[in-house]
């Protein structure tokens, strides 16, 4: 508050003003005697002026939130309280420091108050922190950014009886016991890191051991550390793990660099998993995993999770960002690298159709909402809101247009003289880039604007033909996004292929690049006019139109790119599904609307019907489903209702709602016979397993089942819930029953709920089915939200019930009363004073008001406007509610 006692709006952070730090920390050394709420932390800091920062007499600024501070000493001298300057944020301004300097604090801090799970927090009676991004300076005070690189050393000390084990980065070095019951563990983490990669985990956990050789012959102990009881739940992680370091030593040449690799997970968790070195923190969703409580996307989350924080450890950890603006170049290229591992070990393009569906249920919304951002930002106000699905998954598609354009071949060599230039480096999205080039000869200058563009690029496809000769025009522009009007073409890799008449391919497969706003793509000799098979393998994340329903429907059926089959099914759904919104639209006064869950043909008296070349292109993946049962699942799957709203300027939740559960159930009385032989034919025979064969048996059996359940036959979703023995079957049942208005519905919940009540990741799943059931409304999801089991401090749960609902229900989130938006915004109100970096992550869903009409739209910034119009709110939820008002 400034004096006027007008709260003034927080800062904005800018790439463009970033500058060196004034001093480096060449060594640390910690000291943390850990109590719940009265951790002691001393720090040694051995300090050097940076000879690369402006100033050369510049003060010492220190970062520091929520720390009490005991004492400070600077070689040898406490400092006085007139020597420390105290920052905005709590930090500490020290002038007058030499060159090289030693600086000594001791803070205190508690452990049990922290409900922000950033900095040192108790998870389930144990010690666990979390630095990325800004938590460190919560733990001590320190230069916490990450162009400062460190070597740490680290002793804890803690009742041995309440925390038998003591955790840090680096090797172990040393442990003992000391009076009174506790005792000391050290570690020495030799790399030097920055301090967003600290760690410690301290408490009453169990080891899971298991070893690694690495190609070089070292020997690395592996540990995953999790609560008792929970020990025969970590064999897929454990797998997993030395699946992806072996994978890493083959395909990049990486080896692991520490004599130890442990994991702990722990049940209260902001994001997935944390790459901290040596020792990666996780959510226990992202390690626990057994048959009878895991679904196989648990399964497949896992490894991919998993592989995801052990790749950090070269791409983020040896080489790591100069600042926050540099997120996606740890950030893409590591979800590139976890992509395409996990492509490598099963089904390549099942995995890409997942990677692609889930680019376009979250990072284009946001390419086209109020929060719209480049893959590196230009700012932010706080940094935790930028790690985003932008930076994260399209950061991913622009390394994988890279690879695309220079080939398989100098990529390797780029990554090879990217490490060999930058280890022990906090550098720039540039100098990736530069390595890129670099050791590919090809200029990627332009290429780079993908970087810096936000917004989703939209293609437009031309064609003529006259003598044999084939002309592809596409055309590229980009939407405004906030703060970037005006759009230039950006490079697009399209990999193509054209189709003969008769189904068979008549040129060479090519990539073609464009470049400009238009160009001309030219085919000679060709017998007929082809259909262009178009961003094979999605080449780039871009939207295309101009291809008919005619071709569509010919390529869903014939090309010989999976991705290119899948896409044309779905755009083919998705123009079907919008034609009937549009209908049922343009007919109906919307007073009379009635929006009814099972399907069943009414809105507002008329009865819609099951256009036949959706028909027939169900058919024709019918017949051909067990060819390729993983690839059947994902294209027997409609477009999701959210896709279908992003289609249109203003949506139509209750229309596209109505038009999708008419045509689920449409289809499964359509194909009763066939869904139900093949939930006969894929019953699961012998022993359980999560191969991608499996798993892709029992998503077809299971898409079968719902499309039965749409077409309101239960019998086998009661039958399949009563005898399920895997955690997939059981929830795709109860899924089904949840879905319907059969009488075994609310005994199947309760059923669930009572035998897995201890189980809380099993009862997230209990929260989810029903916030995402259109039979829940804001009232019953308001209701949840009163449950027993309801924990506003632990993210799972939030996330299972007002993430899944205001994400995933789209319905009723939308009801026309507003209902919806207000439970969401409650709960982000409630939300903000225990754990602001969740609530600000909540907001987006109101922010996409422009897509709504009117009314609906009013009522969102109502909501909007009462969360800002809070006293006291964190900086992290203003930033998203008052960019969603601007936009
Ligand atoms: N760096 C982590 C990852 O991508 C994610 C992460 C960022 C995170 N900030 C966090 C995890 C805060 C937990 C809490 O793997
Ligand atoms: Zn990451």
């Amino acid at each position: 508050m400034s004096s006027t006692d007008q709260p003034s709006p927080p800062p904005t952070i800018r790439r463009e003003d970033y500058r060196p730090p004034a001093f480096l920390v060449e060594q640390v050394d910690l000291h943390i005697a850990l109590h719940p709420t009265a951790t002691r932390v001393r720090a040694r800091l051995a300090l050097r002026r940076n000879p690369d920062a402006a100033g050369a007499a510049a003060a010492l600024e220190l970062d520091g939130e929520a720390l009490r501070l005991l004492s400070a000493v600077l070689d040898g001298a406490p400092l006085p309280e007139d020597r420390l300057g105290h920052l905005p944020g709590g930090g500490l301004r020290i002038e007058g420091v030499p060159d090289a300097a030693v600086l000594e604090t001791e803070v205190e801090i508690s452990p049990e108050a922290n409900s922000e799970l950033s900095g040192l927090y108790l998870s389930g009676g144990n010690y666990v922190t979390q630095c990325e991004a800004e938590g460190f300076r919560r733990i001590t005070y320190f230069p916490d950014r990450p162009d400062v690189m460190a070597r740490y050393t680290t002793t804890l000390e803690a009742d041995r009886a309440a925390c038998p084990v003591l955790l840090s980065n680096g090797n172990p070095d040393g442990a003992g016991e000391l009076p009174d019951g506790r005792h000391w563990a050290r570690w020495v983490d030799p790399h030097p890191k920055p301090s967003y990669l600290f760690a410690v985990v301290a408490g009453d956990l169990v080891a899971v051991r298991d070893s690694f050789t690495t190609r070089s012959g070292r020997e690395v102990a592996l540990a995953i550390y999790v609560r008792r009881g929970d020990e025969d739940a970590c064999g897929h992680a454990m797998d997993s793990l030395k699946r992806s370091m072996r994978w890493d030593e083959e395909t990049y040449g990486l080896e692991y660099d520490l004599d130890v690799f442990n994991i702990a997970a722990v049940s209260d968790f902001n994001m997935g998993a944390m790459e901290n070195k040596g020792l990666n923190v996780f959510n226990t969703k992202y390690i626990l995993a057994r048959p009878e409580t895991a679904t196989d996307m648990d399964y497949e989350g896992i490894e991919t999770v998993v592989a995801h924080e052990y790749f950090h450890n070269w791409t983020g950890n040896r080489v790591t960002c100069r600042d926050w603006f540099q997120l996606s170049l740890k950030e893409g290229l590591t979800v590139f690298r976890d992509q395409h591992f996990s492509a490598d070990q099963g089904s390549a393009a099942v995995k890409r159709l997942a990677d692609v569906r889930r680019l376009r249920a979250a990072q284009f919304p946001e390419d086209a909402g109020p929060m719209a951002h480049p893959v590196r930002p230009d700012s932010y106000v706080e940094i935790n809101n930028f790690y985003t699905a932008t930076v994260y998954q399209k950061g991913a598609e622009v390394v994988r247009m890279m690879r695309a354009l220079i080939g398989a071949e100098n990529f390797r060599r780029g990554m090879d003289l990217y490490i060999a230039r930058h280890d022990n480096q906090a550098v720039t999205i540039e100098d990736f880039v530069r390595a890129m080039q670099d050791a590919s000869g090809t200029d990627l200058s332009r290429f780079s604007r993908w970087y810096a563009q936000a917004g989703t690029p939209e293609l437009r496809v031309r064609e003529a033909f006259a003598d044999g000769r084939y002309t592809l025009t596409l055309a590229q522009s980009t939407p405004p996004t906030p703060g970037q009007p005006e759009k230039l073409p950006v490079p697009v890799p399209v990999a193509m292929g054209l189709i003969g008449p008769e189904g068979a391919e008549v040129a060479e497969p090519r990539l073609l690049l464009l470049e400009e706003a238009e160009q001309d793509f030219v085919f000679e000799g060709l017998a007929a006019k082809p259909v262009p098979s178009l961003l094979r393998g999605f080449s780039a994340p871009v939207k295309l139109s101009g291809l008919t329903l005619e071709q569509l429907g010919f390529l869903a059926a014939h090309d010989t790119d999976a991705f290119v089959r899948w896409e044309s099914s779905q755009q083919y759904a998705t123009a079907t599904m919008l034609a009937m919104v549009e209908a049922l639209r343009s007919q109906e006064p919307k007073a009379e609307r009635a929006v009814h869950a099972s399907g069943d043909a009414a809105f507002s008296g008329r009865t819609l019907e099951l256009p036949e070349g959706l028909a027939a292109i169900t058919g024709a993946l019918l017949g051909r489903a067990l060819e390729d049962p993983a690839f059947a699942a994902e294209a027997l799957a409609l477009p999701s209702e959210e896709f279908i709203a992003d289609q249109m300027t203003i949506a139509d939740p209750e229309a596209i709602h109505a038009v999708r559960q008419f045509l689920r159930g449409a289809l499964g009385r359509r194909f009763a016979a066939r869904f139900a032989a093949l939930h006969e034919t894929l019953a699961d025979a012998g022993p359980y397993r999560t191969d991608g064969a499996a798993i892709g048996r029992r998503a077809l059996r299971n898409a079968a089942l719902a499309y039965l359940g749409a077409a309101g036959e239960t019998g086998r979703a009661e039958a399949q819930f009563a005898g399920a023995t895997n955690m997939t079957d059981s929830l795709a049942a109860l899924r089904v029953l949840v879905d319907s208005d059969s009488p075994a519905r609310e005994q199947a919940l309760a059923a669930f709920h009572a035998r897995w009540k201890e189980e809380p990741l099993v009862l997230d799943k209990w929260f989810t089915l029903q916030a995402m059931s259109p039979r829940t409304d804001a009232a019953a999801a308001e209701a949840l939200s009163r449950h027993p089991d309801f924990d506003l401090r632990n993210p799972n749960r939030v996330r299972s019930l007002v993430g899944a609902f205001a994400a995933g229900n789209p319905a009723a989130f939308h009801a026309a009363s507003g209902e919806g938006y207000r439970f969401l915004a409650d709960m982000v109100i409630a939300l903000d004073a225990v754990n602001t970096q969740v609530a600000a992550r909540m907001v987006s869903p109101l922010g996409h008001w422009k897509r709504q009409d009117a009314a609906r739209g009013a009522r969102m910034r109502a909501e909007l406007e009462r969360i800002a119009a809070r006293p006291g709110l964190s900086k992290g939820t203003y930033e998203k509610v008052s960019k969603s008002l601007a936009a």
